[in-house]
C-alpha cells in the first residue's frame, strides 16, 4: 500500500490502542518513530512470564513500526530496566534482537544518564536509561549540523603540519555524542504535567532535528502527554500517534492547543509561560495542573540550565566521587567536593570509613 499523506490522521493524536491505528497505516508512510513504550508489566502473571508476554506484544508493535517506516527513516526506542524482587533486566538488551529481527539496522545505543534517582541498598543505584536508534536502510538522514553543541576547547589549533595555526576543531561545534543528560521531567521542571514519565522536549528535539527534514512526519504510538507531537509541531514537522489513556490524551491536546481551559488552567508551567509571553498577560491570572505554590513564576525569573551544564556537573561529580574513593582506599585525606555549597568540612578518610562501616 502506497502512503498518501491526505489519508493519514495527520497532526492528530488518536485516542485508543496503537495496535488499531498501526494496522490501518500504509507501508512506508512515516519518516521518524520516537517512543518510550510502557513497561508496567502488570500483576496478573508471574514476572518472567509477564516479561515474555510483554516482549511478544512489543515484537508485533515493532514489526508494524518497521513496516510503516520510510526507507530513509529512523526509529528511536527509549527504555529503562525491568526490575523484580531485586533483580533487573535492562530492557534494551531484550529489544536489540527484536529490532534486528524486524530487519532494522542499529546506529546508536544512547545512554540517557541522570544525576539523581532512588538510592539502592543492595546493588548500585540505577542512573541511566537507554535509547536505541535503528534505521530502515543505509540511506538514512543524519543532519549533524542541526544538532552540534559547543566544543570543549573552542580555540584549539593544529600546532604542526600543513594545517599549523588553523583551528583543529569545527568552530560550529561538535557531535553531541551518545551520552545525554537532559534533565528528567519531575517536579521543578517547567514541562511537568500529571504524567509520571514524560520525555523532556529538548531530548526529542535533538532526535527530530537530527533525523528529519521540514514537513516530514513523526510518529509516536505511545504519545502520553504528546511531547513528540509538541516538538514535531514546534520544528515544522507533522506528527501522528495514539494514546490509550483519556486523561493523558486530554493533557496532550491541551499542550498542543496552548490555550488555557475554562478555569484559566494549563497542563504545565511551560505552556502557561509560553501563553503569557505570547499574549502579554500577567502570569498570576493563570494556574497549571501540578502547581504547588500560590502563583506561577515567570520564565524570566527561572534559572535555565542547558544540557551541557548537567553533563559537566555530572562529570565533575563522578570524578570527585572516584577521587574520594581512591583516597578512602589509601587512607588519605578526602578532598572537598568543589561543587559543595555551604560549610563543607574537610573530613578525613578515617571518619568516612567509620561512617561507611556503620551504614553497611
Ligand atoms: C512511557 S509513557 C509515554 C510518555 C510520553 N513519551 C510523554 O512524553 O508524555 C507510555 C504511554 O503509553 C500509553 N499506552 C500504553 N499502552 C498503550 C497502547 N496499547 N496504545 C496506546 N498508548 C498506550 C500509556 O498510557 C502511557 O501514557
Amino acid at each position: 500500500m502506497k502512503a498518501e499523506k491526505e489519508k493519514l490522521p495527520l497532526d492528530q493524536i488518536v485516542l485508543g490502542n496503537c495496535k488499531s491505528l498501526l494496522s490501518n497505516l500504509p507501508d512506508e508512510c512515516v519518516d521518524l518513530i520516537v517512543s518510550s513504550p510502557p513497561y508496567n508489566l502488570g500483576k496478573e502473571y508471574e514476572a518472567k512470564q509477564a516479561l515474555n508476554k510483554y516482549l511478544e506484544e512489543q515484537t508485533f508493535i515493532l514489526q508494524e513500526c518497521s513496516r510503516i517506516l520510510k526507507k530513509t527513516g529512523s526509529l528511536f526506542w527509549q527504555v529503562g530496566a525491568f526490575a523484580d524482587k531485586g533483580t533487573i533486566i535492562p530492557l534494551d538488551i531484550r529489544f536489540f534482537p527484536i529490532l534486528e529481527s524486524c530487519g532494522l539496522i542499529p546506529r546508536n545505543r544512547i545512554i540517557w544518564a541522570r544525576q539523581h534517582g532512588l538510592h539502592a541498598q543492595k546493588k548500585f543505584s540505577c542512573r541511566h536509561e537507554t535509547i536505541l536508534w535503528f534505521t530502515k536502510t543505509d540511506d538514512y538522514i543524519f543532519n549533524l549540523d542541526a544538532i552540534r553543541v559547543p566544543q570543549k576547547y573552542q580555540n584549539k589549533k593544529h600546532y604542526r603540519g600543513e594545517r599549523k595555526g588553523e583551528l583543529s576543531c569545527n568552530p560550529d561545534g561538535k557531535n553531541p555524542g551518545d551520552i545525554w543528560l537532559f534533565r528528567n521531567v519531575k517536579h521543578n521542571h517547567e514541562e511537568q504535567t500529571i504524567h509520571p514519565c514524560q520525555f523532556p522536549e529538548d531530548l526529542v528535539a535533538r532526535i527530530v532535528l537530527a533525523t528529519t527534514l521540514k514537513d516530514d512526519l513523526v510518529f509516536d504510538p505511545y504519545m502520553g502527554t504528546g511531547t513528540v507531537a509538541i516538538v514535531a509541531k514546534d520544528y515544522g514537522r507533522h506528527f501522528m500517534g495514539t494514546e490509550i489513556d483519556p486523561a493523558y490524551h486530554e493533557v496532550a491536546l491541551r499542550r498542543l492547543s496552548g490555550e488555557p481551559d475554562e478555569n484559566g488552567c494549563f497542563p504545565n508551567l511551560k505552556t502557561l509561560r509560553d501563553y503569557v509571553e505570547r499574549t502579554s498577560q500577567p502570569v498570576e491570572k493563570f494556574k497549571f495542573d501540578v502547581q504547588v505554590g500560590e502563583k506561577p513564576s515567570e520564565r524570566s525569573k527561572a534559572k535555565i540550565y542547558p544540557e551541557e551544564y548537567h553533563l559537566q556537573e555530572m562529570q565533575e561529580r563522578l570524578l570527585y566521587e572516584e577521587t574520594a574513593f581512591a583516597a578512602i582506599l589509601r587512607n588519605e585525606d578526602i578532598p572537598i567536593d568543589p561543587q559543595l555549597n555551604g560549610n563543607g568540612k574537610k573530613s578525613s578518610s578515617k571518619n568516612i570509613s567509620v561512617q561507611m562501616e556503620i551504614k553497611f
